[in-house]
């Protein structure tokens, strides 16, 4: 069915928190822990379309305990940032980028697709009503969390008729602690994360839950993320477990997994990708094997490893570890081209330099 954009009716918090408490949950807020005042929501419902679109006070969402998410994850997801500028104007990222991907999931989780222009507006009222909670400290954002939840109360294995659409949006600062030494990085050998066909190319919450148990493998052999290869050969290097992987060669080019259909299409990945090329240097997207990745390192014919996403920005990997092997990336400190690349697309968020790809989206 068609559904005409609506805009979405703001009902206030009454109780907003006060500036203090504000500041105080602002100073150095934990990844995702700290949320704004409201949240966008839309309904819809088989032969209804999207319905309900309204900005609504931050609140639990009363739920069925049948509801087919709670029980067969049938949900999509996204996330992306607000910036504030110098001049106090408030940006999002390439939103449409999100908004594309979030229809991509949809159709993978037989979920009804939201409207570009619909996530577009649930974006921009959201953060316009909650524009306070934008921080103004260098490195800080507002993350945004689009979702799409079935909330159809049934057991049975088939599409919900009935969808919620929220957003939440959560003051941030560094995802990853970045220190002088880049993340050691476990390689999992007994897990993967999506295998061909499957649900790796969407952002959907069981990716993320199949990730958890390699972290905690990865976090006892003292590694703060894990690296996935791919489900046939065990022998491509993928993803880690919420971020695209990149890989420096000696001569300047940049290696990335292609986009084989069981990796997430980063937006950062992409913008990344076109700033190398921006800057003159060859990019290649190609499956890469782990083992040209171990070797290259040590004949220092990879000299730097990073990784990317919207939450953690540029990552630099400074070790790759596994049962068999612990091989250190040039000296183990972050490298140039990842330095660069974050510099280069923190300056055009934040507005410090010129937006030359128009991937700001005035709020
Ligand atoms: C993001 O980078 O926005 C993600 O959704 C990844 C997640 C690990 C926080």
């Amino acid at each position: 069915e068609t559904t005409t954009p609506a805009p979405f009716t703001v009902i206030p918090n009454r109780r907003p928190a006060s500036d203090e408490e504000r500041w105080l949950a602002m100073e150095d807020p934990v990844f995702g822990k700290v949320f704004t005042d409201h949240m966008a929501r839309a309904t819809w419902r088989d032969g209804e379309g999207w319905t309900q679109r309204r900005i609504v006070p931050l609140a639990p969402l009363p739920m069925h305990p049948g509801a087919a998410v709670l029980h067969y994850a049938q949900q999509a997801f996204e996330g992306l940032k607000a910036y504030r500028h110098e001049d106090d104007s408030i940006h999002l990222f390439r939103p449409e980028r999100n908004a594309a991907r979030l229809a991509a999931s949809a159709r993978r989780l037989a979920l009804p697709e939201l409207p570009a222009e619909d996530f577009l507006a649930s974006l921009e009222e959201l953060v316009t009503i909650d524009q306070q909670w934008v921080p103004g400290t260098p490195g800080a954002s507002l993350y945004l969390r689009p979702l799409l939840i079935a909330t159809e109360p049934s057991l049975l294995v088939q599409p919900s008729d009935e969808v919620d659409y929220l957003v939440t949006a959560s003051p941030v600062g560094a995802y990853i602690a970045t220190g002088d030494q880049g993340a050691s990085i476990w390689v999992s050998k007994g897990y993967h994360r999506a295998n061909a066909g499957g649900t790796g190319e969407a952002k959907t919450a069981g990716n993320y839950a199949a990730s958890m148990l390699p972290q905690l493998e990865a976090k006892a052999h003292g590694c703060q993320q894990v690296l996935f290869l791919d489900a046939k050969e065990d022998r491509y290097v993928e993803e880690l477990g919420g971020m695209n992987l990149m890989a420096v060669r000696a001569d300047g080019t940049v290696l990335t997994p292609s986009l084989s259909g069981t990796i997430l299409p980063g937006v950062t990945r992409d913008s990344i990708l076109t700033l190398l090329k921006d800057s003159g240097r060859t990019v290649e997207e190609r499956d890469i094997e782990l083992a040209e990745i171990l070797e290259g390192i040590e004949a220092g014919e990879i000299v730097e490893l990073f990784a990317c996403g919207t939450a953690a920005v540029v990552t630099a990997i400074g070790r790759l570890v596994s049962d068999d092997f612990d091989v250190t990336v040039g000296d183990g400190s972050p490298g140039p081209v990842g330095a660069e690349m974050v510099g280069a697309l923190t300056d055009i968020q934040y507005g410090r330099a010129e937006d030359t790809h128009g991937w700001l989206h005035r709020v």
